[in-house]
Order: C-alpha cells, then structure tokens, then sequence
C-alpha cells in the first residue's frame, strides 16, 4: 500500500516537474518557417562553393596556391628578414593574432583581421581599400610597419628562390639583372628615396618588377581564399532543425545556447548585419566604437572609396585580368563618402570567441564587454541599422554562450 502510494506521488512529481520543463524546452526548439529559413541561411551548407576571382585568373590553380602558401610564411620577403604573413595571421590562430593592434616592422593602426572565408568578400580590410585578395596581398608587403620591403626586393627574392615555381604557373621570368634591381625602390609617395629610385628605371623594367610582384599576389590570394570555416555546434543544431528532429537539437545545443541564438536572430537585431553562412554583410557600418585616444582619427570606408578607385591593382588595372564588365562593384561603387564616415566592415563571427580582443582597433578586450557596449548604447546614439531593445545581463550571457556555438577548426578547399 505504502509502496504504491509512494510510487504514485513519484509519478505525479516527475509529470509536474519534468513535463512542463520538457515542454517548455519543445517550444524553444519550435521554428517558425521565416526562423527556419533565417537559420538556414546562416548555416555553413548555405556557404556557395569558392567563387571566382575574374581580375585573378590562377586563383583556382592548385600550383598557384601551393606557392602562395610558401610566399605566405616565407620571412624573406621583409626587412628585417623577421616578418612573413605568418607573423599576424599564424596558422594555428584562426590566422590572426591576438593584439589590439597588429604588430610588424612596426605598429599598426588596426587589429589584424581573421583570414576566414576572405574569398567571399567584395571589399578587402577593415574600410574594403583592396577590391580583391591579390591587390590586397600587395599592400603589407610594400608597407613599412608591416614587411618593410619593396618591390624590387620582392621580385630579387623570385628571381633567387622562387624560380620553379614561379615559371610553373606564369610562364617564363622575364631578365632582370642587378642594376634593374635597385634595393630600396617603390612607388611609394611617403617614401621619397625608395620613390626616386623606381622612377629613375626605365618604364619597362618598372612594368616587367611590377608583373612579378602582382603575380605574387595572385599566388598568395590562390591560397589565402582555400581557408573557410569547418561545422561548428550551431551548424549541427541547425541541420537538426532541417530534419525536424529534436534530440538532434537537444544534443548539439544546450537551451541556453538556443536562447541566445533566438535573441541574436530575433530581439537583439543582429542579423541585421551579421548574416549568411559567415555571420557578415560584408559592407560598412559605423556602430560607434569609439576610436582609442592615442591614436589618430579613422575615417575608415569614407576615405577608402577613392584609395580602391585609385589602386594600381585594382579590378579595373592593367595587372588585373578581368573585363570590364566584371568590374561592376568596383564601376558603381557607392561614393556618397559622407554616408561611410568611421564605418568598418562587418567582421565575421565565426570562431568569434577564440580571437580577443575585438573590433578594429582591438579597443574591446572581451566578448562580453562587446556585448555590454551593444547594450549601452542608448537608442539616441545608434545608428538607424541597430535595433537591439534594452537587452538584461541574463540576456547577455544567452547571446555570448550562443557565439561560443560558431567555433570551429578551419577547412582548406579549392
Ligand atoms: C604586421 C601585421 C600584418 C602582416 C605582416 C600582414 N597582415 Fe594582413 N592584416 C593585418 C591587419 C592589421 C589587417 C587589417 C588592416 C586594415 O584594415 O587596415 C589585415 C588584413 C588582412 C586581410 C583582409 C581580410 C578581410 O576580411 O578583409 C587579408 C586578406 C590579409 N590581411 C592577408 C595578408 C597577407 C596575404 C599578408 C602577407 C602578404 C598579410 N596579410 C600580412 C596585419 C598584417
Ligand atoms: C549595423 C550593423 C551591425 C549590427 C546590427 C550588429 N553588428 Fe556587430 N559589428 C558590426 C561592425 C561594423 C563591427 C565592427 C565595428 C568596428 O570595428 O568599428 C561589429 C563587431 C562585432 C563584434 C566584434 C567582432 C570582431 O572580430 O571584432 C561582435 C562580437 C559583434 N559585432 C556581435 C554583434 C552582436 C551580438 C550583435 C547583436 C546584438 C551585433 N553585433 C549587431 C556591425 C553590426
């Protein structure tokens, strides 16, 4: 009697204690369609297979990226002979670095960006300055707080290293002896020795440095764009989603983490930028970071727009190997530079919380502290495009545990 009376109050306290939690925690895994189709879009098999480059005609060739990939940790190719891309973007760091504020010959002005799924990207760097991954390779190694080198040095080191691999791919370098070869020369306007030594050669030595060293480009964006984002948790939670199946959910999320996720597309207003399989718009915003004080003011995208129409590699450029016609981005570029004033691209959150600290000067050591900055912007101070409502702290901790779902090892394909 007593036995059964017990077993009894035991199955009433199970029904009243787990069922309504079980059900709860149905609803909070139950997507409307337009949810679905919001999860779907941002999961990793939304990712379209690596999209050509029409201005880089070997940035699919497996060749092509197997030397870049040796340009690419190569420490050769600097001043000091210390600095390969490596430095900043090493391998086992989601190729960034953990600095506010990169670090090479000397010190930069911005954080080193993560090199994830670059080749899905229209506009390259923080304020989108290169217009693709070969004229962006292009700038750190001729920028003195970065490689320090220059472009005869550059080509000096293909004509001694690289030969085979070079001719591989582009066909026959052309000749080039030492005295077309002056070390310190470039085109750069801060730089009036290096300036006045390149344009004392003869215009077809200068053009014959400069194939050389875009091509180097071509070869290091060949292999720069092969790196994408692998299945993180959220990727497996969203194909349960697709299946309808719950335990599938259940197991790849904890319900914490599917609240955060459902503030993050829902409440809080993120995918209003951070959208897609990389978790970006690829465009530019100012969301009011405020600029460090020691360092100079960043204008960003607004003073980007005339230095990509003017890159000497650009899409439009004679090393490029596009037709005009598939300049179109370039060609109709927004040039309201008023509109861009301190906007940065959209960085993705993929692998978010492995890469602190964060936003374009490195001013917010952590993924929390960025969303409290979110937060604390008052409605009167965001821009128009920022529509979180008045999130709470336990609402803050369910998005940061939601963009700890986003980690994942990287993949390389061609
Ligand atoms: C001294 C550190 C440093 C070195 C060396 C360096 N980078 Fe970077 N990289 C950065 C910083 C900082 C940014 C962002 C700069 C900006 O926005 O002005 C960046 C941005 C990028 C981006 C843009 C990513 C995006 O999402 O827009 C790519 C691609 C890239 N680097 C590739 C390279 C390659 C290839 C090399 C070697 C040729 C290289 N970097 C050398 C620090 C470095
Ligand atoms: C208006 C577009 C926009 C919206 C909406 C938006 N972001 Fe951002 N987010 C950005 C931009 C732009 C940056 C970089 C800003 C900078 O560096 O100055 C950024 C930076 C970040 C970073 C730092 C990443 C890094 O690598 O530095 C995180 C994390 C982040 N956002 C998460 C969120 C979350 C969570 C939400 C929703 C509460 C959100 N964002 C809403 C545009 C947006």
């Amino acid at each position: 009697m007593k036995k059964t009376l017990i077993t009894t109050l035991l199955i009433f306290t199970t029904i009243l204690l787990v069922y309504p939690n079980a059900s709860r925690s149905m609803d909070l895994h139950n997507w409307t369609d337009n949810e679905k189709a919001v999860l779907r879009s941002l999961w990793i098999e939304s990712l379209p297979p690596l999209p050509d480059d029409p201005s880089n005609r070997y940035s699919g060739d497996p060749k092509a990226a197997s030397f870049g990939k040796k340009l690419f940790f190569d420490n050769r190719l600097s001043g000091n002979l210390k600095v390969s891309c490596a430095t900043c973007h090493p391998a086992n760091m989601n190729f960034a670095d953990n600095l506010p504020l990169a670090h090479g010959m000397g010190t930069m002005t911005r954080r080193t960006m993560p090199l994830i799924g670059t080749a899905y990207y229209t506009w390259l760097f923080w304020d989108g300055r290169k217009d693709s991954l070969w004229a962006q390779a292009l700038g750190p190694i001729e920028s003195p707080v970065e490689h320090g080198f220059t472009r005869t040095q550059a080509a000096s080191i293909i004509l001694k290293y690289y030969r085979p691999d070079y001719e591989a791919v582009f066909g026959p370098l052309p000749v080039l002896i030492k005295k077309d070869l002056p070390p310190s020369a470039k085109p750069s306007m801060n730089e009036p020795a290096a300036l006045k030594a390149w344009i004392s050669l003869p215009v077809e030595k200068r053009d014959a440095v400069t194939r050389i060293y875009a091509n180097m480009g071509k070869a290091i964006a060949a292999f720069v764009r092969t790196i994408v984002p692998d299945k993180a948790r959220f990727d497996d939670y969203v194909e349960a989603v697709m299946k309808d199946d719950p335990s599938g959910m259940m197991k790849a999320l904890t319900n914490e983490e599917v609240r955060g996720l459902r503030l993050f597309i829902g409440k809080a207003g993120c995918t209003n930028c951070h959208i897609g399989p990389l978790f970006t718009n690829g465009e530019f915003h100012n969301i009011g970071v405020p600029q460090p004080s020691s360092l100079p003011p960043d204008n960003g995208r607004s003073d980007a727009i005339a230095m990509v129409l003017a890159d000497e590699f650009n899409c439009m450029s004679v090393y490029s190997d596009a037709e005009r016609a598939d300049c179109a981005e370039l060609r109709f570029i927004d040039t309201a530079t008023y509109k861009y004033i301190g906007a940065f691209k959209t960085p993705t959150l993929r692998n978010v919380a492995v890469r602190p600290p964060y936003m374009h000067a490195g001013q917010i050591p952590t993924l929390r502290k960025v969303l409290e900055f979110y937060r604390d912007l008052k409605p009167g101070q965001r821009s128009a495009d920022l529509e979180h409502g008045d999130l709470n702290d336990l609402e803050l901790q369910q998005i940061e545990a939601f963009l700890r779902t986003l980690n994942s090892p990287l993949k390389f394909v061609q």
